[in-house]
């Protein structure tokens, strides 16, 4: 059975009260109805002002999560006012997304930026979930991530929040181009996933898992994509 990453990407959503209760649903809906998760990994991306409580609940609670962060500095430790650097993730996640659309539409976040995070990201030995939305981000990025432990998410833009999710079969075609230019890398897909569609994208062969947004703020639906996937 093929390994499968399934992913929440929160966004800017949820304050500490909001998260504490997302993980207690989360884990009682898990107890509750239990499933195999046995090739599953699921990984949740809260902002950065809640990964240290996400962090401290998840060791009572137990949710079978980890914690990814959204971004991260493209600089180490130091003068650089607001940043949030790879030393101070790494005391609370394990991933860390770059590259994210958003990021790049919103906060300008250009190629040569993307590439100081991707190396950052390794430096603190955190596992990049590198967002794309074309075959040339990647070809682009290419002497950066080759034989590195990574997952890549690809989203077209047209998918993400609009309700309109690509077809299985296009998902699918960009997973098969990534995965000729850097092999063994998992290659997800993200746009809106729900529970309903999860599975028609990881039955596909060269799809590894799915990055959700929107459908990931309500506990009850991410566990239902989790167990659809
Ligand atoms: P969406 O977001 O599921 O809300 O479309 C996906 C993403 O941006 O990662």
């Amino acid at each position: 059975m093929k390994k499968l990453f399934i992913i929440a990407n929160w966004k800017s959503n949820k304050n500490i009260r909001e998260t504490e209760e997302w993980l207690h649903n989360f884990s009682d809906g898990f107890k509750r109805n239990p499933f195999s998760l046995d090739n599953k990994e699921v990984i949740v991306a809260p902002s950065f002002t809640l990964l240290e409580h996400a962090n401290y609940c998840s060791g009572n609670l137990k949710p079978p999560i980890k914690l990814a962060a959204q971004t991260i500095s493209p600089f180490g430790e130091g003068a650089f006012t607001g940043e949030v650097n790879g030393k101070q993730i790494k005391e609370l996640a394990d991933y860390v997304i770059v590259g994210h659309s958003e990021r790049r539409r919103y906060f300008h976040e250009d190629e040569e930026i993307i590439k100081k995070k991707i190396e950052i990201t390794f430096k603190y030995k955190l596992t990049p979930i590198l967002c794309v939305s074309s075959i040339e981000q990647i070809i682009n990025l290419k002497s950066y991530i080759l034989n590195r432990e990574l997952i890549v998410a690809y989203e077209p833009l047209f998918a993400i929040g609009s309700g309109r999710a690509d077809t299985p079969q296009n998902a699918n075609d960009m997973g098969s181009k990534i995965k000729e230019i850097i092999d063994s890398t998992p290659v997800l897909y993200g746009g809106s996933v729900t529970s309903d569609n999860v599975n028609t994208f990881t039955q596909m062969p060269s799809i590894s898992g799915v990055l959700v947004g929107k459908a990931s703020l309500d506990p009850l639906e991410f566990l239902e994509i989790i167990k659809n996937a």
